[in-house]
This record gives structure tokens, sequence and C-alpha cells, in this order.
């Protein structure tokens, strides 16, 4: 079976310049760098999520009301929910001094901090297709229950700096 000896060695040399390039970095990143990676990544989606939903307050405000708009930004925060709890997992940077909101107790109720963030994206999932219905008045009547998701998490998980 010549094809699949040739794709062994593929697979093989693919596999040894990975390694390679790991092996010949200097330096890998620091413990310490890794930290500070994590944090602004979970923090950036975070930033996306505020970016998305922050339209759809400006509606709830007085902004003209954008059905397409309102229904594509819940998508989006219902995709973006579901990395939130990816990102915490990716790292527990509890033992190092990163600039963070975030709890320790995060790290200690896992299940409890992916559970909030199902309700999230539950929540947004439910406001795209009210929007998608195009009503003005029962879509922004749904902007409490999506914005009271974001809330529920950080009232026993993030700094309680408001
Ligand atoms: C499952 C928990 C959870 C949910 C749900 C959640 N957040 Fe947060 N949020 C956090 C935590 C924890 C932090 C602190 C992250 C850090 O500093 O490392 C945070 C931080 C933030 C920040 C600050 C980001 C920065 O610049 O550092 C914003 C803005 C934010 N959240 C907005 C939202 C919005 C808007 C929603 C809802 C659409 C939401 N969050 C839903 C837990 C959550």
């Amino acid at each position: 079976m010549p094809n699949q000896g040739r794709k062994i060695i593929i697979a093989a040399s693919v596999l040894s310049a990975l390694f390679a390039t790991s092996l010949s970095a200097e330096e890998g990143p620091t413990p310490e760098q890794q930290a500070v990676t994590a944090t602004e990544n979970r923090q950036a989606v975070f930033k996306l999520l505020a970016v998305n939903i922050g339209p759809i307050v400006g509606m709830a405000r007085g902004a003209p009301f954008d059905a397409a708009v309102a229904e594509r930004n819940a998508r989006r925060i219902a995709v973006l929910a579901t990395m939130i709890p990816e990102r915490f997992a990716a790292m527990d940077t509890r033992a190092f001094a990163v600039e963070t909101e975030a709890l320790p107790v995060i790290w200690e109720n896992p299940d409890d901090f992916a559970a909030k963030a199902a309700a999230l994206a539950e929540a947004a999932l439910t406001f795209a297709d009210t929007a998608a219905g195009g009503d003005q008045a029962a879509t922004l009547g749904g902007l409490r229950n999506l914005g009271g998701s974001c809330g529920n998490c950080h009232d026993s998980y993030r700094v309680d700096d408001e």
C-alpha cells in the first residue's frame, strides 16, 4: 500500500515540523504571559458581547428600531456565550497577578458558571426569534430578560464595582 505509506510519511514530517518549531522557539511564553493572554482573550469575548448588545440597548432607549440588527446581534451573543466557559476552562489564572474582575469562585463552580453562560445563550436565542417576528414592542420587551442573564452572572462571578 504505497499510498498509505506516503500518507504516514507526510503525517510524520508535518508532526516533526511542528515539533521542531516549538523546540526551536527560543523560549515559549512563561506561565505569567500565558495567564495575561488567557485573561485578555476572555475579556475580548465580553467586550464583543457588549459591542453586540449595545445597539439593542440603544433601540430600547429610542434609536430607530431595526429588527434585522436586533436579531443578528442576539444570534452573535448566543454564539459568543458558548465561548465563556471555554475561555475560563482554558486557563485557571487564580495564581497569577493578572488584571481581572473575574472572581476566583468561577474555578470552584465551573458547572454553575457554565449554566449561567448557557442561560445567556438561551435568552439570546429567544430574543433573536422574537426579533425575527419584527414586532418592536415584543422584541424590546425581551431586553430585560436578555440583559438579566448578563447581570445574573456578574452578580455571582464578577467583582462588584457598580
Ligand atoms: C457566565 C458569566 C457571565 C455572563 C453570562 C456574562 N458575563 Fe460579563 N463578565 C463576566 C466575568 C467573570 C467578567 C470579568 C472577566 C475578567 O475581568 O477576566 C465579565 C466582564 C465583562 C465586561 C468587562 C470586559 C473587560 O473589558 O474586561 C463586560 C463589558 C461584560 N462582562 C459584559 C457582559 C454582557 C453585555 C453580557 C451579556 C450579554 C455578559 N457580560 C454576560 C461574567 C459573565
